[in-house]
């Protein structure tokens, strides 16, 4: 990890701005590698250095990667003056600077959304290049024939000259309103939308239930969120990135 300030780290933590961090430094409260630190813009290696505030140790992250079980009516944005964000959700203890949705889902979609500070692996796992794929169930508005999943399979002319890169269509169930999985490799702008009203087809409920590797937490109650393990982000990231 690149060296960076003690304040600016000990900042991006948590919910401390940088000039308490200075008060903290100044009363002693802080010591690096077991010396107390004198100066809030001294210089350290977070992934070697240890920092220890009030003699307990700093466990550090250069970022966050949380997990949040959207619920619908809740715009995939980080600010908006009339409607809930998602970053609304963040509980307070997992809230720091920078945080973003990684891939936006319309605000009447539930399911994963990928929350993290990390820009450059956001950039990855969104990147259509990287064809990371992520599942969703819908829940159609009429029976549908078998034969959209061929032409699912062949990428889809959406319309305003986008065209979908392949993407995998299983009915779970059929009838009036027909369940269904769909995996897409990118995320155009209502893409699953359009992709069934090509068919002329409504979504009536859409959820998004994988992204990559990683299931959405079953246990996640919605409209809760918690930080993922290590193993859960190499598990997303799978063979992709
Ligand atoms: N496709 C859509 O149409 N909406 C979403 O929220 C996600 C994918």
């Amino acid at each position: 990890m690149a060296k960076m300030r003690l304040d600016k780290l000990l900042a991006g933590q948590g919910t401390l701005s940088r000039r308490e961090v200075k008060e903290m430094v100044r009363r002693g409260r802080v010591a690096v590698n077991g010396a107390v630190a004198r100066t809030a813009d001294l210089r350290l290696d977070p992934a070697q250095d240890q920092v220890e505030v009030d003699g307990r140790p700093l466990l550090v992250k250069e970022h966050i990667y949380l997990m949040l079980h959207k619920p619908q009516g809740v715009v995939s944005a980080t600010e908006d003056r009339r409607q809930p964000t998602v970053l609304d959700l963040v509980p307070p203890e997992l809230r720091r600077k920078n945080l973003f949705p990684a891939g936006r889902l319309d605000k009447d979609t539930e399911g994963f959304v990928l929350i993290t500070d990390d820009g450059a692996f956001a950039h990855r796992i969104l990147a259509p290049k990287n064809k990371l794929p992520k599942r969703y169930t819908a829940i159609l508005d009429s029976p549908i024939a078998s034969a959209v999943a061929e032409e699912f399979q062949k990428g889809v002319d959406i319309g305003g000259g986008d065209t979908t890169l392949p993407a995998q269509l299983s009915i779970l169930e059929n009838g009036e309103n027909p369940r269904v999985s769909v995996i897409i490799c990118e995320g155009m702008y209502h893409q699953i939308k359009r992709m069934f009203e090509r068919f002329g087809h409504k979504v009536l409920y859409l959820k998004r239930e994988q992204i990559g590797g990683l299931p959405l937490d079953p246990a996640l109650p919605l409209g809760a969120c918690r930080e993922l393990t290590e193993a859960e982000l190499k598990q997303l990231v799978g063979n992709w990135l």
